[in-house]
């Protein structure tokens, strides 16, 4: 009956809805702009990766080419590096990390400072990069230049207070202290989603700690990786202690390098559950350190007696974020029936103000989505719910005017626990609203899931607040808030959402081994 009654009003809203859908869509398209200029051409790297500090091909000589999501057009090419390159920059982080890691707390701050003086003097042609090869507008661009500076910014200010313990011993005349090491060379292996953030969330506690990194950039969106490590060479990054590869077709096979590498002592990941478990089982072989930030499938849930505006404000921040893909994007929109013709209707409008096109246009709030596969797959799950009989208030379709890759924002009522949506991350531009009674049924519904990544809930009653974020079985909560990243806090999910925790006081530990040593004859009486 209830449900029925959230379908009736779902329908009132779809007709209003249709009322502003125009023939095409109802959101402004933009056309698509020429290739961007750098303010500094020399930080865009085609055809070379950083290995020791130097600029360096493929030994194959072989490329492959990175295109704009947005127009399709060819942006440039890269070296597809294999197994043996890998090898080769790996051998370098080693030989760098035996120096790099008796330098100072003090001195690694230092150089992690400059790096992130240099990540904001240049936060401009940096964001260009990101839109240009991501696609994300520019606005949104600059917004994780900042992020990813202040991670940076974060880890040289931890860098020079790495502490060890002191242990009372339970053996009389033994004293027992712990010291921090870091753990050796790494590997870490970043995605597309945001090509400078998670790659200074992994390497700005690397090197806080001592550690050197060969790092894979994503195939999707390398040059602004490549141009990360161009400011580390002008910070005085020593010689190997960051590399950056790049691989398309080739990444298997540098990811089992890595991973299988025993010169390597910790992977860090960012991507995928299927990838993270693979990942995983290569180092099982020689048993290395793993920190895995792997796939989500957030619930954002919307009680009686949350602020409604406020919990459309945070579904629109959540849900739509890059476009809805990072893996902590609301994935299924739980809203009480109480509110949920409210929310319903309040959302919809808000996203029907969205401007789809090109980021570098200007206005554009939402660009393209990375490749065709991810817009199979929205595809896939906006039709597979309305199948199952959920009712599409906004969107819905393709914009092949504005490219292949451009999907409407679309918003979708009447969502059952059957539908692929539920179950699997759209990780696109699609914002599916279940309705729920209780609280019990809510929480249930919304750990019935084998990934635990981010959660949120907006409600202002106390005793619930607390009750929920303890039942919710994910890594990180947002109560009254649809945005939870910061580099302060600890970042990392639960279940097959993976393990370890990146930023923060915690994310240092992630590069470290702590190694116990055991003073003997200690405590004797003073000599006279
Ligand atoms: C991600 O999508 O993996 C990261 C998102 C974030 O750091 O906010």
């Amino acid at each position: 009956m209830l449900f029925q009654k959230a379908l009736t009003s779902a329908a009132r809203i779809a007709t209003r809805s249709h009322q502003f859908r125009s023939p095409l869509t109802s959101f402004s398209r933009l056309s698509s702009t020429m290739a961007p200029k750098l303010r500094d051409p020399s930080l865009f790297k085609q055809n070379v990766c950083y290995v020791n500090g130097e600029w360096i091909p493929a030994k194959s000589g072989k490329t492959f080419e990175v295109h704009d999501p947005a127009t399709e057009q060819l942006i440039g090419t890269c070296p597809e590096f294999t197994a043996e390159d890998t090898r080769l920059a790996i051998s370098h982080a080693e030989t760098a990390f035996e120096s790099f890691r008796h330098k100072t707390g003090r001195e690694r701050s230092k150089l992690l400072r400059k790096w992130y003086d240099l990540v904001v003097e240049n936060a401009d042609d940096l964001a260009t990069l990101i839109t240009w090869e991501n696609g994300k507008p520019t606005a949104d661009a600059k917004g994780e230049v900042t992020y990813a500076a202040n991670f940076f910014e974060w880890f040289s200010e931890e860098a020079p207070r790495i502490y060890g313990d002191t242990i009372p011993s339970s053996i009389p005349g033994n004293r027992v202290i712990t010291i921090k090491e870091p753990v050796g060379v790494c590997g870490l292996i970043t995605p597309w989603n945001f090509p400078a953030a998670m790659i200074t969330r992994k390497i700005g506690p690397a090197l806080a700690v001592g550690c050197s990194v060969v790092v894979k950039a994503p195939g999707e969106t390398p040059f602004t990786p490549l141009a990360l490590a161009e400011l580390a060479h002008r910070a005085g990054v020593p010689p190997g202690v960051v590399n950056v590869v790049t691989a398309s077709e080739n990444t298997p096979e540098v990811g089992k390098e890595l991973t299988t590498n025993p010169t390597v002592r910790k992977i860090s990941f960012t991507g995928s559950t299927p990838v993270g478990k693979l990942l995983m089982k290569q180092c099982s072989t020689t048993l290395k350190k793993l920190s895995l930030e792997l796939g989500g499938n957030a619930p954002f849930i919307v009680f009686d007696d949350a602020d409604v505006d406020l919990a459309v404000a945070g579904a629109i921040a959540s849900k739509f974020r890059s476009s809805g893909q990072t893996c902590v994007c609301a994935n299924r929109i739980f809203v009480q029936r109480g509110v949920y013709d409210e929310f319903a209707s309040k959302f919809a409008a808000k996203v029907k103000e969205f401007k789809v096109g090109n980021g570098f246009e200007n206005g554009t709030t939402h660009g393209p989505l990375i490749h065709h596969k991810a817009i199979s797959k929205v595809e896939e799950h906006v039709r597979d719910a309305e199948k199952k009989g959920a009712m599409v208030l906004l969107g819905g379709n393709k914009l092949p005017d504005l490219g292949p890759n451009f999907y409407e924002p679309t918003v979708i009522s009447g969502m059952k626990v059957d539908m692929a949506m539920a179950s699997e991350e759209t990780f696109g531009p699609v914002a599916g609203l279940f309705p729920f009674d209780t609280e019990e049924e809510v929480v249930r519904i919304a750990n019935n899931t084998t990934v635990g990544l981010a959660g949120y809930f907006f409600s202002r009653d106390l005793e619930r607040v607390h009750r929920v974020a303890e039942h919710l079985e994910v890594g990180m909560v947002g109560v009254n808030t649809g945005l939870i990243s910061d580099p302060a806090s600890p970042f990392g999910g639960v279940k097959e959402s993976g393990f370890g925790r990146e930023g923060s006081l915690y994310g240092i530990g992630e590069y470290q081994v702590t190694k116990m040593v055991t003073y003997g004859g200690m405590g004797k009486k003073l000599q006279s």
